[in-house]
C-alpha cells in the first residue's frame, strides 16, 4: 500500500522504517529539518537498536522517503498514520495535543478524495472525537475523510521487534470501511497471530493510557514493597520471584529500584489524572498520584542512601555514576531517574562523575555541569561512592577486581537490582541496594 507516516520521531521514524521493510511504499512528513535529512540520509537520530539498519534498507529500496508538504503527502496515498508526539504541557500535567491538532489542520484541507488518518499518538480521552469532526469540517472530501484510531505500545530498546510484532493490535473507529483497510494494511502481523481489538475512539485511547497505567502502578507497587522490607529485614527480590510465580501477578514489571522514568509513563499518568479530572472522575484515578509519589519517592531515597553511604555529607564526596539513561538500549533521558538523581547529588556538592554507554552526550545535553566519563572504570577514579543506576548489561560484566586501586572507597550501591551484590561484599566492598537484605 501507499501510506504517509506524519511526525517522525521515535514513533513515526520506526513505523514509517518498518512498514517499507514489510514492502509498503512510505512517505514520511517531518517538518524538522535536521531530523528529515537525517533520515533521507539514512541515519536515526537517537540510539534504537536495529532501526538504522532497517531505515537504511528502506531508503535504498526506494520504498522510504521523506518530505515536509501537506500538499505531496495527501497526493501521495490516502491512509495517513498520525504519529505526532504529545508531551506533558510546561505549566500543568495535561498532555500538549497540539502537534496532533496541528497535523490534522496541515492535512486535511488537501484530502480531496476518501482517506484515513491513523492517529497512533498517546492522547487524552476524547481527542480522536473531536479530530475526526475537525478533519470531516475542513477536508474538502468531508465526512469520507475518515479517522481511526490505532495507538502504539512500543517500548524504547525493543521498538522494531514491537512494531513488526505487536502484542495486540487496537482499532477505535466510527466507520466500518476503515477496520477492513487496516486489516488489509496489518494482514502480516495478524496472519503471524496478532490479535486484533476493534473498538470505539474513547476505548482505544483508553487502553493505551490504561496499560501504561497498569505498568506504572505494578512498579511503584513493588517499589513500596521494596521500602518495607528495608524496614523488616525482607529481601524484595525474593519476594518479587514468589509473586511473580502467581499467574495471575507474573513476575515482570516487578523489579524494584530506583523508578519508572521515559517520555512515556510518567507523563501518561499525569495526563490520565488531568483528564481524570476534566471527565469528573478525579477519585478514581486519585491512586495515580500515589504512584506518581511512590515512584519520585525512589529518587529522593537514593540522595539518602548515597549521602549517608559517604558519611553524612554529600560536599566534596566523590561520585562516579554508572547509567544516565532512562532504561538500557536507550539514549534517551527523559524524566530519567539516573540523570535526576546524579544532577541532586551534584546540586548537594558531590563531585558527579557520569558514564552511560549510550547516553552521555544526551544527558550533557541536559545536565552540562556534571562531569561525564569514557567508560565505566574511568567513572571511578578516586570515586568515595559507586552508583548502579541504569542496568545497561556491560555493568554487570564489572568485577570488584575491575577497580582495584581505581576508586578510593570500595562502596557501591545497586539502584537497579541486577548486581551481584554478595561478590562484591565478598571483595570486601560496602554493597547496598533498595528493599534488600
Ligand atoms: C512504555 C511502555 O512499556 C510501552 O508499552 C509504551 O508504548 C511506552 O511506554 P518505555 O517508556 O519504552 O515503554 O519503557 P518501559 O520498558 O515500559 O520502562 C519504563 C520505565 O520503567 C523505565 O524507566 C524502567 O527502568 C522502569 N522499570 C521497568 C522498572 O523500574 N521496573 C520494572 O520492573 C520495569
Amino acid at each position: 500500500m501507499r501510506i504517509t507516516v506524519i511526525g517522525c520521531g521515535y514513533l513515526g521514524a520506526t513505523h514509517a522504517a518498518a512498514m517499507a521493510d514489510l514492502g509498503h511504499e512510505v512517505l514520511g512528513m517531518e517538518i524538522d529539518p535536521a531530523k528529515r535529512e537525517a533520515l533521507a540520509r539514512g541515519e536515526v537520530p537517537f540510539y534504537e537498536p536495529h532501526l538504522e539498519d532497517l531505515l537504511q534498507r528502506s531508503v535504498a529500496s526506494g520504498r522510504l522517503r521523506f518530505t515536509d508538504s501537506y500538499a505531496e503527502v495527501s497526493a501521495f496515498g490516502d491512509l495517513h498514520f498520525l504519529c505526532v508526539g504529545t508531551p506533558q504541557q510546561p505549566e500543568s500535567m495535561a498532555a500538549d495535543v497540539s502537534q496532533v491538532e496541528n497535523a490534522i489542520a496541515g492535512l486535511a484541507p488537501y484530502l480531496d478524495r476518501p482517506a484515513v488518518v491513523v492517529g497512533k499518538s498517546t492522547v487524552p480521552v476524547g481527542t480522536a472525537e473531536r479530530m475526526a469532526s475537525r478533519l470531516a469540517e475542513l477536508a474538502p472530501a468531508g465526512a469520507e475523510a475518515m479517522l481511526a484510531w490505532n495507538p502504539e505500545f512500543l517500548r524504547e530498546g525493543f521498538a522494531v521487534q514491537d512494531t513488526l510484532h505487536p502484542d495486540r493490535i487496537v482499532i477505535g473507529l466510527q466507520d466500518g470501511r476503515t477496520e477492513k483497510l487496516l486489516r488489509d494494511f496489518y494482514a502480516p502481523m495478524i496472519d503471524q497471530g496478532a490479535p486484533v481489538v476493534v473498538t470505539d475512539y474513547a476505548t482505544a485511547e483508553l487502553v493505551k493510557v490504561a496499560a501504561n497505567a497498569f505498568l506504572a502502578t505494578k512498579i511503584s507497587f513493588i517499589n513500596a514493597m521494596a521500602e518495607v522490607c528495608e524496614v523488616t529485614g525482607a529481601d524484595v527480590v525474593d519476594l518479587a520471584d514468589a509473586l511473580g510465580h502467581d499467574a495471575r501477578i507474573g513476575r515482570r514489571f516487578l523489579n524494584a529500584g530506583i523508578g519508572f522514568g521515559g517520555g512515556c509513563l510518567p507523563k501518561d499518568i499525569r495526563a490520565f489524572v488531568h483528564r481524570a479530572g476534566q471527565l469528573g472522575v478525579e477519585d478514581a484515578m486519585t491512586f495515580l498520584r500515589h504512584i506518581d509519589g511512590v515512584n519520585q519517592r525512589q529518587r529522593e531515597r537514593v540522595v539518602h542512601v548515597a549521602t549517608a553511604m559517604v558519611g553524612g555529607t554529600l560536599i566534596g564526596a566523590r561520585i562516579a555514576v554508572w547509567g544516565a539513561a532512562f532504561k538500557p538500549d536507550s539514549d534517551d533521558v527523559r524524566d530519567s531517574p539516573a540523570l535526576w538523581a546524579s544532577g541532586q547529588l551534584h546540586l548537594s556538592g558531590a563531585q558527579v562523575q557520569v558514564y552511560d554507554p549510550r547516553a552521555n552526550d544526551t544527558a550533557r545535553r541536559v545536565f552540562p555541569t556534571l562531569s561525564y566519563a569514557d567508560s565505566a572504570v574511568d567513572a571511578c577514579r578516586g570515586a568515595d561512592l559507586v552508583l548502579h543506576l541504569t542496568e545497561w548489561p556491560e555493568f554487570r560484566s564489572i568485577t570488584p577486581s575491575d577497580l582495584d586501586g581505581v576508586v578510593a572507597q570500595p562502596r557501591l550501591f545497586d539502584g537497579r537490582n541486577a548486581l551481584d551484590l554478595d561478590a562484591w561484599r565478598s571483595a570486601g566492598w560496602t554493597a547496598r541496594a533498595l528493599g534488600r537484605r
